[in-house]
């Protein structure tokens, strides 16, 4: 059993584009510049957002963090959107999801240039995806790939099983593996909330994705031997022994399937840390597409 060490490959990533951001400095170059708007108080998207912005500090990135009430209006949002689209100095930027209620997400979505877009949620950009064109590929599907890739997982000819139709990373993660190429060029088949006998699919699958956000749902009598594990899951639960007071769980009951299993990823440790390096990757080419021009 090997762990896909994503909190090891992120950080490979991150100094990868470190030194670049290094070239282009001493080139008089524009650096990248990433903006990350963030409404209300969730404290998992304050982490989140916290460390997209403390990361691009880090490798040289100019970040600027958008922080909004709660009680903002959709209109006044999407003002927003607008400056932030106008904004020169600007490559990329994201609206960290969710949204409160009262504002329609799609439409804030479908606001966003997709040029700026390197979430990857833009129609446009979700469509590029599925026709293999260049785009900013959503940051938890991106980062998945780029571990399957770095860690050399065979993935052609593969019956990879989805769990989970999220438009951030099951469906996005169904189109990506079935794409031509490596990682790719597998058999795909996506499980939801309405799928009957799970355990079926899961069984007879040599690579399963699971976004599903149940703690240790996935048991080690539900895969075969050798199997591939990539674990999306993140939940907080509570754990008073612990000075947070609660815990990370990932999907999978990790100490029982790991034995199985030829790779796995941790949780936390694994797909995590990816999201925010491939965030990062996205904004670089955001900026290489946007000096092109
Ligand atoms: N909420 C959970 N994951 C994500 C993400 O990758 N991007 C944004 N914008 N919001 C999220």
């Amino acid at each position: 059993m090997q762990i896909l060490d994503g909190k090891k490959t992120s950080e490979d990533i991150k100094k990868e584009i470190a030194a670049e951001v290094q070239q282009m400095k001493a080139n008089g170059e524009k650096v990248p510049h990433l903006a990350a708007v963030i409404v209300g108080n969730n404290g998992a998207s304050l982490t989140y957002v916290g460390s997209k912005v403390r990361s691009c500090e880090q490798i040289g990135f100019d970040s600027t963090l958008v922080a909004l009430p709660e009680t903002i209006t959709e209109a006044e949002l999407l003002d927003k959107i607008k400056e932030l689209n106008e904004n020169e100095d600007l490559d990329g930027y994201i609206v960290q999801l969710p949204l409160p209620k009262h504002i329609d997400e799609e439409k804030i979505l479908l606001a966003i240039d997709p040029q700026k877009d390197v979430d990857g949620f833009h129609p446009t950009n979700f469509g590029r995806m599925a026709l293999e064109m260049e785009t900013f590929l959503p940051a938890t599907p991106f980062g998945i790939m780029e571990l399957l890739e770095r860690y050399k997982v065979e993935t052609s000819g593969k019956h990879t099983v989805v769990i989970g139709r999220s438009h951030i990373v099951g469906r996005p993660m169904s189109i990506l593996m079935s794409r031509k190429g490596n990682p790719g060029d597998s058999t795909v088949t996506l499980t939801h909330s309405r799928t009957k006998n799970l355990e079926e699919y899961t069984k007879n699958a040599d690579i399963i994705i699971t976004a599903l956000g149940v703690p240790e749902f996935l048991k080690a009598d539900m895969v075969k031997d050798g199997v591939v594990i990539i674990d999306v899951g993140i939940t907080r639960v509570e754990d008073a022994t612990n000075s947070k007071g609660y815990v990370i769980k990932g999907d999978v009951d990790f100490d029982g399937v790991s034995k199985k299993s030829s790779f796995i990823t941790p949780v936390p440790g694994g797909v995590g840390p990816m999201t925010i390096a491939m965030l990062l990757k996205n904004t670089l080419l955001a900026r290489k597409i946007r000096s092109r021009k």
